[in-house]
């Protein structure tokens, strides 16, 4: 798979989900499904979106015992999802029992990314609930590190850690960010944000985008947008 837009849907029913994506005649972007769309319907809203033949990457975070998450992947490989994601603070052991989890009796499998630290994790609230001393970047670099070794096939992380988590894991390690904003957009409520010509410079390999698509007046035109100025 190569660079390609993502769009976040974030959205509470089905009903929503299929009245925005019927403005997409012709054209079928890569989607993100996450846990309130998930939970709100579950596994039936992925074989819906699949069978109208979008890609998916179905962010649901897993972090659990290794064999929980083992048998967890299984069931969402069988949806035939593109991506799956999971925390990686579950360690090692848990992210290599996912990947036998995901692997198809075909030996095909999803992608499997991590989660570093979430970024609404700062310094202060990693030292004081979680006790990690370390400075946040370093703990970042170290699980997209540790996921790396793992057998993942790379990390979500903010625009501006995606070319550091090139250098350290390596250039074929996918960087997968979120925080996507139009040079032109509100931030809403993220802190740091990029657009996506810059996203491209700094060679993220997919970008999540959400509301700059979803809220736009014309959630295809913005779309088309983001294509050009992150794909070209
Ligand atoms: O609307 P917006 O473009 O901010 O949506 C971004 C999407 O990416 C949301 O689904 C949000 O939950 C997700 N995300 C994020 N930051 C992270 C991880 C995921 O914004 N660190």
């Amino acid at each position: 798979m190569g660079k390609d837009v993502i769009i976040a849907c974030d959205f509470a029913s089905a009903e929503e989900t299929f009245k925005f994506l019927d403005k997409f005649t012709g054209k079928k972007p890569f989607l993100k499904i996450g846990m309130e769309l998930f939970y709100a319907e579950g596994p039936s809203i992925i074989r819906k979106i699949k069978d109208r033949g979008h890609k998916i990457f179905l962010d649901l975070k897993l972090h659990d015992i290794p064999n929980t998450v083992k048998k967890s992947m299984a069931v969402l490989s069988s949806l035939d999802v593109d991506i799956c994601n999971l925390h990686a603070a579950g360690a090692s052991a848990m992210m290599k029992a996912a990947l036998e989890g995901l692997t198809r009796p075909d030996g095909t499998r999803p992608l499997l990314i991590a989660v570093t630290q979430l970024t609404s994790t700062d310094q202060e609230t990693m030292e004081k609930d979680i006790l990690i001393k370390e400075p946040i970047d370093e703990v970042v670099m170290h699980y997209a590190l540790t996921a790396r070794n793992a057998g993942l096939d790379g990390v979500v992380c903010s625009a501006q850690e995606a070319s550091k988590v090139h250098d350290v894991c390596g250039k074929d390690f996918l960087t997968v960010t979120p925080g996507i904003r139009f040079a032109d957009d509100a931030k809403g409520d993220q802190k740091r944000v990029m657009t996506p010509a810059a996203a491209r410079e700094i060679g993220a390999d997919y970008i999540v985008v959400g509301r700059s698509i979803t809220a736009a007046a014309d959630p295809v035109a913005a779309y088309e947008r983001c294509l050009a100025e992150f794909v070209g």
